[in-house]
């Protein structure tokens, strides 16, 4: 078995956040068990999904896709997006009632339905998400992310919205001002406490928490997968590069998965491929590991287990 302390080192600070990223099919799934299982022998670990196909949980066999204890020091928790959603959208109606007293239901209704199907909202939802594991009691979180377009752009959102958030309170505080003002001057009373004003207020705390995090090496590691083939490589290298330039937190591990043997790979004719792609990996100056292909897909946590003994652990 693999010693995940020692590949994702720093990790100085929990909980630690391991993001698994890749293009689909790759394996985000297969490798994010093979850490959450490793990771659990040195501390309590959360396996969590956001892969909306749900993989994790068939995977493994369960019928839940609620919090489930596999052991003591390991838990697995699927996200339902359809559902966060639902949450998150009922938040904003609550919060719209609050704000402006003068939507009638109809209104809000309306508003609730465009937040629903807005783009991005997937994003949101698993920005939450990553919220709340920062702030669980975790030793480590392994997640499971789905595929790479939709995680990179999730990664990349606490950083836009700061600079909206910026825009909207110099706005906003502008507002307020000019109210107290105006009601000082005409003699009134007026309220100093501003309800959307908090709320921007608190929204700014929360994003530059959560990009903070993302960028530091101690609390989060990036790990990606690919297999030894051109558009995983293509993904692979992409992703790299966007981690390094955005988060500034280099990805720590690499991991090719899926490797043939040579005999076998030869007979295929991909042999010199698979050596550059190899080649390739070695040359990030990361740490990086290679899994075997099977011969199989692999099914179950047997299946698993049995990869447990198929993984290569390479020095830079
Ligand atoms: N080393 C391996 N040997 C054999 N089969 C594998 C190996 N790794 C993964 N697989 C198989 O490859 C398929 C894709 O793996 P997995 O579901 O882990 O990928 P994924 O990147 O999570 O996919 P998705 O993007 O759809 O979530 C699965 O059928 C899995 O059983
Ligand atoms: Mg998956």
């Amino acid at each position: 078995m693999i010693n995940p302390v020692d590949l994702l080192q720093p990790i100085s600070c929990y909980p630690h956040v391991v993001l698994v990223l890749g293009k689909g099919g790759v394996g985000k799934t297969t490798v994010s068990i093979l850490l959450a299982r490793s990771l659990s022998q040195f501390g309590s670990t959360l396996l969590l999904s956001l892969d909306p196909a749900k993989h994790l949980v068939k995977y493994l066999g369960l019928t839940s896709e609620e919090h489930v204890e596999i052991t003591r020091n390991l838990h697995i928790q699927q996200i339902t997006i359809d559902r966060e959603v639902e949450a998150i959208t009922s938040k904003y109606a609550e919060l719209l009632r609050e704000l402006t007293p003068s939507l009638t239901v109809y209104n809000i209704e309306n508003v609730v339905d465009v937040v629903k199907y807005t783009p991005g909202v997937e994003e949101e939802v698993f920005l939450r998400a990553l919220l709340r594991v920062y702030k669980s009691n975790y030793n480590y979180i392994v997640v499971d992310t789905p595929p790479t377009g939709v995680a990179l752009r999730t990664l990349i959102l606490p950083s836009l919205y700061l600079t909206w958030l910026n825009k909207l309170i110099e706005v906003r505080e502008r507002i307020v001002s000019l109210r107290y003002v105006t009601a000082r001057t005409l003699g009134r009373k007026v309220e100093l406490k501003d309800r959307a004003l908090e709320k921007l207020y608190e929204m700014k705390s929360e994003y530059g928490y959560l990009r903070e995090q993302l960028a530091l090496p101690e609390k989060t590691s990036y790990v990606i997968v690919a297999t030894p083939e051109p558009l995983p490589m293509y993904e692979l290298r992409e992703t790299f590069n966007f981690l390094v330039q955005k988060t500034r937190n280099k990805p720590k591990l690499l991991v090719l998965n899926r490797v043939l043997p040579e005999s076998i790979a030869s007979e295929l004719g991909v042999l010199e491929l698979q050596r550059r792609y190899i080649e390739e990996i070695a040359s990030y100056g990361v740490k990086w590991i290679i899994i075997e292909h099977l011969g199989r897909p692999t099914e179950n946590i047997r299946d698993i287990e049995e990869l447990e003994g198929r993984i290569r652990v390479l020095e830079k």
